[in-house]
């Protein structure tokens, strides 16, 4: 709702401009009146545009506060399954008792892939990344729901986020069997979704009894959990830019997939091994700093864009990770270079002064790694668990009239010049 305005005078010429207030965080100026001023906005990086209205997530980076429908983050990670929260994300509310059962219900019956879709991974090399595949394979999803999908049919967009959020387990899973030239593991609907996601990871024909261990199945469940949305961030302003344009739903995840690959986003959390790994031991942990101070490299799994206090989500990950730690009885030196990196930055001044501390990825990386999940396989997590986020905002951006995202620019190009023949150029 429009309050107040603010005043913009460009060349003369005023422009009133809305300021509109949302139910929680900073009110945004409605700059559209700018159309006809001759002038765009330029804010590259998005560091204060709002390109949409959304009820969702809300975050206070400095507060540290995430929330989803409302609900604080904390709460949802340490009660609620990561499907009810998927379920809230979606319609709105937690479900009740027979919501939940029908919702889980319908995630169970759709777990299974298309067998033609085992193809589709052949094609790819066998030591593939794969996110590589997935960005592939969650693509192709698109060749088998397009013809008799109606994105204006709300019908249809339910299934789609049913059908989307009960395969990324098992094409997630898929990607990994093939990376390891281990035959696929079809999904057990018995099991939870998180257990489920762990069977199919690392159960083998010889070994089909596999039971998931409880803390671990807790968790997976928990980092889908927290990584399940967060606000506009990259990946998901890709879904819904890419969404804007009516395009195939599957093929918009596929996109977010490619955004979220990014070691400045998902793929922080593999970074942070490698990063490890390049660190080797306690002992070059100075050096290391070193470079991180000189700018020579960055510290992953430390900042972001927009908690500048403490990452809520890093908190609850951190005790999951004590448990786990504990639970497995783990003493790997890696993990203990984590701990080591992680004390020395949360005093030195460099990243004190910079509110930089360590982020969800630092942690998750850390379990994932724990729990003998290859760190190639780090950021498909992220994206199975962020395919909840990603369709709910493209089910809130279909589920009203919307306009195609279509960014302008500030030009610093050529100006006119004619055109020359190739024998003639330079
Ligand atoms: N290591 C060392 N210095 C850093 C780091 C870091 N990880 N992050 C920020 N800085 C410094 C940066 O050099 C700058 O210093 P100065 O002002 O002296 O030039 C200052 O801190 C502010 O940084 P910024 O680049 O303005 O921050 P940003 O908001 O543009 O970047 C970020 C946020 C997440 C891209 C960045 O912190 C980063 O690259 N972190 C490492 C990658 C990472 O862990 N990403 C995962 C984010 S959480 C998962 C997700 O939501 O996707």
């Amino acid at each position: 709702m429009a309050d107040t305005n603010a005043k913009l005078t460009v060349n003369g010429e005023e422009y009133e401009l809305p300021i509109i207030k949302g139910t929680l965080g900073r009110p945004v100026i409605d700059i559209a009146a700018l159309q006809d001023s001759g002038f765009w906005s330029y804010d590259p990086g998005f560091k204060v545009t709002a390109p949409v209205e959304s009820k969702i997530t809300y975050i206070d980076g400095g507060k540290g506060e995430l929330l989803h429908r409302g609900y604080p983050i904390d709460q949802l990670a340490n009660n609620a399954e990561y499907l009810e929260v998927a379920y809230a994300l979606i319609h709105g509310d937690l479900p009740n008792a027979e919501q939940k059962a029908d919702f889980f219900e319908k995630i169970r019956k759709h777990t299974g892939v298309h067998d033609q879709l085992r193809k589709f991974f052949e094609g790819f090399r066998r030591d593939a990344h794969p996110m590589a595949i997935m960005v592939g394979v969650v693509g192709a999803l698109s060749a088998f729901y397009h013809d008799n999908l109606d994105v204006s049919n709300e019908e249809h967009r339910e299934i789609t986020a049913i059908r989307l959020i009960a395969k990324m387990p098992t094409l997630a899973a898929m990607s990994y069997k093939y990376s390891q030239g281990e035959p696929f593991m079809y999904p057990r609907n018995d099991f939870s979704y998180a257990e489920n996601f762990l069977y199919m990871m690392f159960a083998t024909p010889a070994d089909v009894d596999y039971e998931p261990n409880d803390v671990v199945t807790r968790a997976m469940d928990k980092i889908f959990t927290l990584h399940a949305d967060h606000e506009q961030n990259a990946s998901t302003s890709t879904v819904r830019l890419a969404g804007s344009t009516g395009a195939n739903p599957y093929a918009c995840i596929a996109a977010g997939i490619a955004a979220l690959w990014g070691p400045s986003h998902g793929g922080a959390n593999e970074a942070v091994l490698e990063m490890l790994d390049e660190i080797g031991t306690v002992e070059n942990v100075p050096a290391f700093m070193e470079k991180v101070k000189s700018r020579e490299v960055k510290l992953m799994g430390f900042g972001h864009r927009v908690y500048k206090n403490f990452d809520p989500r890093a908190q609850v990950m951190k005790e999951t990770c004590d448990e786990v730690l504990g639970a497995l009885g783990i003493n790997d030196p890696k993990l203990e270079l984590a701990m080591a990196l992680e004390k020395i930055a949360l005093e030195d001044p460099f990243f004190v002064e910079r509110n930089l501390y360590p982020n969800v990825d630092f942690y998750s990386g850390i379990i994932l790694k724990a729990i003998g999940i290859p760190t190639s396989m780090f950021t498909v997590i992220f994206s199975l668990a962020r395919t909840s986020g990603w369709i709910s905002h493209w089910l809130e951006m279909h589920s009203a009239p919307f306009k195609i995202g279509r960014p302008r620019q500030l030009y610093t190009g050529e100006t006119h010049r004619d055109f020359v023949k190739v024998e003639d150029r330079k």
